[in-house]
């Protein structure tokens, strides 16, 4: 399974200044990408098309939308669907992220809808977990994250190919905050999110990845990486400069 270092630009960065990182490591990173690597990142919405052009002639580096609706097209104003994500490039679609359950509101039971629909319009989905700073100080970790994907797999179908489905754990605590998780915390976390996929697909889901998300840093990521049930990484602060997110793809 290769591991995905992905990067979730949020909103940030101009059209001008996307396109500028994404050939920035492109040039670093040249011919070093590690067999076993891929690069994800996911920019705004207006500078998808960028990104994806510099990409495209670069092998193993994609591009994926921040969020998506649940219908091919439509009246939603201000939305948009998978299918224009993939028109401009995109292989990939982020769900559940904590600013967008906590700071736009997302439910859980939105968030499953979301997931199940982008799989069927054809993206891979990158579903983000995690717990909030008084959940975890309440020992409520594993109760909240068997919540969130439980509900938010809810209408996925079991024959999902296992490739296609990733979880990022991200507590929300440690989010551009500077506080990592500590190895033992993630290694539990991790397990535990493995344990619940098992629950619901069976053997294929040790062919899922589990991504870590929060302050990860080039100085702490290879550590990160090399933690049991750790798949890849999600990157926010540090992902925005081609130097930091390079040395980072590379740890
Ligand atoms: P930071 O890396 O800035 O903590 O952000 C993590 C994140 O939210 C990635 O989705």
């Amino acid at each position: 399974m290769k591991k995905l270092m992905a990067a979730n630009w949020k909103m940030f960065k101009t059209w001008d200044e996307a396109r500028s990182t994404a050939e920035e490591l492109v040039d670093l990173i040249g011919a070093k990408l590690p067999e076993d690597r891929e690069i994800l990142i996911f920019p705004p919405f207006t500078s998808l098309k960028g990104v994806g052009d510099v990409f495209s002639k670069a092998e193993g580096f994609f591009v994926g939308g921040q969020d998506f609706y649940i219908e091919e097209e439509g009246a939603f104003t201000g939305e948009i669907s998978p299918k224009m994500l993939k028109d401009v490039g995109s292989v990939y679609g982020l769900t559940g992220h904590s600013e967008r359950r906590h700071v736009l509101g997302e439910d859980d039971t939105y968030i499953g809808n979301k997931t199940s629909y982008g799989l069927s319009a054809g993206l891979k989905v990158v579903l983000c977990i995690g717990e909030k700073l008084e959940e975890r100080k309440g020992g409520k970790i594993e109760e909240v994250l068997e919540r969130q994907l439980r509900v938010g797999l809810k209408d996925v179908s079991l024959d999902v190919d296992p490739k296609n489905l990733s979880i990022a754990y991200e507590p929300v605590w440690a989010i551009g905050t500077g506080e990592v998780a500590g190895p033992e915390e993630i290694i539990k976390a991790h397990a535990f999110t493995r344990k619940i996929l098992l629950s619901i697909f069976g053997e294929k889901a040790n062919e899922m990845r589990i991504l870590y998300g929060g302050s990860v840093k080039p100085g702490n990521c290879g550590e990160i990486i090399a933690l049991d049930n750790v798949d890849g990484v999600l990157v926010g602060g540090a992902s925005l400069h081609s130097e930091s997110f390079s040395q980072i793809i590379l740890a």
